[in-house]
């Protein structure tokens, strides 16, 4: 099958070196998304491991599209009766990018009218009403310059809701960019478990969690469902196999080095919270503190966060004085390398020193930049 995983913008690097790690090595990323070609059982490993894609598609159809009476007959062709029943619950998804049919909502009604034609053709024909009481699918018919794109959804939910994140605390960040971010990070517990991994603005604690769950390869997707699952076309052992190679993976006895805190007694009890959920509790230190304040015995170490941004103009001064302080506290331990996502404008100038690198990134929509600061690294590594 042609698969396709959607990712975030200044995601796809990441997101392919994980799916080199998982043995999909030809990956190529177009257009916010990367290729790649697999059978049910890596539609199944894709789902349950991935960390930063946003879902896993597969891709049914690809044709021109001008006119509805087109788009229609291409996605009548696609051979539906082998992927969905009589009773599927159909949702349709849809964008239109510099195309001539603009309409999204009525060119998924008029795709949806053929996938339903096509079924009472092909299935049951004759049969003109459907129940939609079964399992969900989520299809996708997405038009770029006129050419249409006609998906299926395995994951159903994002590939960001992993399940451990149950209340809310303060703008967190998506699990799949927190994931992303750490894997462009020089936080690599599979080279140096030992290697401290701090997040002194943890808020509801996706950073360290996911941090966490990297160090002892938990795979994201252990504990959760997807929507293949539940369909006739994909065989059930699939998704145990990809589980029980999970729950091999998982390093129980490994120690990260891995601290996390926040000045807001709620949001540290929210993130110990979560951290037991997501089943890394013991792998994370907690603490009320002011970032102002962190320290750490270690050295080398990996600090990633994004602290309170200032959105509301009454915030913006206080923010800057933060960021001044906070720059001052990160210059006490010259070896580290820290990592801030923020959407203040002229950040550098506030935390006092220009980046090594930044990259520019989307937080919920929010423009924002990725500044990297690189510590002095070990005689050994330099
Ligand atoms: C944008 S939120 C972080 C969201 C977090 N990454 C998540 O995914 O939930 C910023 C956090 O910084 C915390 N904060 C604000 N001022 C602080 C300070 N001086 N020291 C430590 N934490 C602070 C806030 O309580 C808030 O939880």
């Amino acid at each position: 099958m042609q698969l396709l995983i959607p990712v975030a913008f200044g995601q796809e690097q990441a997101t392919k070196r994980q799916l080199q790690t998982l043995g999909f090595e030809k990956a190529p990323a177009e257009n916010g998304r990367i290729e790649l070609t697999g059978d049910w059982q890596a539609i199944a490993r894709l789902n349950v491991f991935l960390r930063s894609g946003e879902r896993v598609l597969i891709r049914l159809a690809r044709f021109r599209a001008e006119t509805f009476d087109e788009l229609y007959d291409g996605v009548y062709a696609i051979e539906w009766e082998r992927w969905l029943a009589l009773d599927s619950k159909i949702l349709m998804d849809g964008k239109s990018v510099q195309s001539k049919l603009v309409a999204v909502k009525a060119a998924g009604g008029v795709a949806k009218k053929a996938i339903i034609r096509r079924l009472s053709d092909k299935i049951r024909s004759g049969r003109k009403t459907f129940t939609e009481t079964g399992a969900r699918s989520i299809i996708g018919v997405s038009i770029f310059k006129d050419e249409v794109t006609v998906t299926l959804d395995t994951s159903g939910d994002g590939l960001h809701k992993r399940g451990y994140r149950s209340l809310a605390y303060s703008a967190p960040l998506k699990e799949t960019l927190a994931a992303g971010l750490i894997d462009s990070s020089f936080y690599n517990p599979d080279r140096d478990m030992e290697k401290p991994f701090a997040d002194p603005f943890c808020g509801s604690g996706t950073l360290p969690i996911e941090a966490a769950m990297k160090a002892l390869k938990i795979a994201p997707g252990a504990n959760r469902a997807f929507d293949f699952e539940a369909w006739a076309c994909a065989p059930k052992t699939a998704i145990s196999l990809a589980r029980e190679e999970a729950r091999d993976g998982v390093l129980r006895t490994a120690k990260p080095c891995i601290f996390a805190s926040d000045i807001s007694p709620e949001a540290v009890s929210i993130a110990k919270y979560h951290a037991k959920r997501a089943g890394v509790d013991k792998a994370v230190r907690f603490q009320i503190a002011d970032a102002r304040a962190f320290t750490c015995a270690q050295k080398y170490g990996v600090l990633i966060s994004n602290p309170p941004y200032g959105e509301r103009l009454s915030d913006t001064s206080a923010v800057q004085k933060l960021m001044r302080e906070f720059g001052q506290t990160f210059r006490s331990l010259p070896d580290w390398n820290a990592y801030i996502l923020t959407s203040l404008p002229d950040f550098e100038r506030y935390f006092g020193k220009r980046a090594d690198k930044k990259k520019k990134l989307f937080n919920a929509n929010l423009p924002c930049g990725f500044y990297e600061y690189f510590g002095k690294p070990p005689k050994d590594e330099r």
